[in-house]
């Protein structure tokens, strides 16, 4: 079966697919029962391989705030897992339940809107605050991913409020606003592990833009051919993401794929590739993938601490403090744009690190 674009006019498949605006979910709402050829990964794909002995760190932030015991013993556990396995989830974290619930179901309203309604806010200008699609690179040669996302660009200047979905606005602000607390708590935590002031790696300037994507999952007639998110890492600082019970991501451990569980109100959080940059190695950013399911949608909202494409003039590159003659800088300074964009233009699967190392 073909997966490239050797004997089909991918790039015309492509094209019209985009053109519906309906994103994958149309597709599979209208019934189709085999997968289209853009969509179809290599024969060697393998999304049942993993290993199932190990889980990622869960860490409960109970306490962070009332007891120095008490935070030590979180910022031990953060900074091991920052320097291990680079995945986390967390509970207590002070986002309250009623507030992820009413996050999913805010998703879930804006995907399974009328076509016509939806389609207003889909997108190919990817400078815009807020839009949708359905992920297709037509530079790229590798299969289209199984989902749908949006992407709201929160901070550092956050959109009006008549470019944000009316009935999802109001939960979209709240969510990143929470998310940008608890973001900015997990930056404090970071820097304490790696021996810093509580305030550096926020000071720095880790923690001045925030991006939300909210993904859908569709359900795949075929999902041994299908992958919702190739192997990649996130070229951010922070990751934190919110899941439902659905399952599918996996991060990559020692060379073995890890599923992430669904942990009922928890939080997963994974270090980005800047992180890692500005720790000098010391915190990892693992890459990660989502495969496809055919029981049920799935539905993820993914909080990216970085300002992306926009210039904010910052220089990033590893902290002096960490730094010494047995362990000099690994990286060279560079910008959030000069990365991010560095990131876009390279293949999905490819690490960003070797580029920027010195
Ligand atoms: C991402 C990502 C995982 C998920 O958006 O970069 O890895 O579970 N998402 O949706
Ligand atoms: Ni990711």
């Amino acid at each position: 079966m073909a997966f490239t674009g050797d004997n089909f006019d991918r790039k015309s498949e492509l094209k019209a697919f985009d053109e519906t605006q309906g994103g994958v979910k149309g597709l599979v709402d209208s019934g189709i029962t085999k997968v289209p050829r853009i969509f179809i990964q290599p024969p060697d794909f393998n999304p049942q391989a993993i290993s199932t002995d190990f889980d990622p760190p869960l860490i409960n932030l109970h306490g962070f705030n009332l007891d120095p015991v008490r935070r030590k013993e979180i910022v031990k556990e953060i900074g091991e897992a920052s320097r291990t396995c680079g995945f986390f989830q967390v509970i207590n974290h002070g986002i309250p339940v009623s507030i992820l619930r009413e996050m999913k179901d805010g998703v879930l309203r804006f995907f399974n809107q009328d076509h016509d309604l939806k389609k207003q806010w889909y997108v190919t200008d990817i400078t815009k605050k807020f839009f949708y699609n359905s992920n297709v690179n037509h530079s790229s040669t590798l299969p289209v991913r199984w989902r749908d996302s949006f992407l709201c660009r929160m901070a550092p200047d956050p959109p009006n409020l008549h470019e944000l979905p009316p009935q999802f606005r109001d939960i979209l602000i709240e969510y990143s606003n929470q998310v940008t607390g608890l973001g900015f708590l997990l930056f404090e935590l970071i820097s304490e592990a790696l021996g810093l002031d509580s305030n550096h790696l926020k000071a720095i300037g880790c923690a001045d833009g925030l991006a939300t994507i909210c993904h859908y999952y569709p359900v795949s007639p075929q999902p041994d051919l299908t992958i919702g998110a190739q192997k990649h890492a996130d070229n951010g600082f922070l990751t934190i993401l919110l899941q439902d019970d659905i399952g599918g991501l996996q991060f990559l451990h020692h060379n073995q794929w890890i599923n992430v569980p669904f942990v009922p109100g928890a939080l997963l959080v994974n270090i980005g590739d800047l992180l890692q940059l500005v720790s000098n190695d010391e915190c990892v950013s693992r890459e990660h993938r989502v495969v496809s399911n055919g029981v049920s949608p799935r539905i993820s909202v993914a909080c990216f601490f970085t300002t992306g494409m926009v210039s904010t003039g910052k220089i990033f590159e590893p902290i002096t403090e960490l730094l010494s003659e047995e362990n000099p800088a690994k990286y060279r300074p560079t910008t959030v744009k000069e990365f991010a964009q560095y990131s876009h233009s390279k293949a999905l699967d490819k690490s960003c690190m070797l580029h920027f190392r010195i």
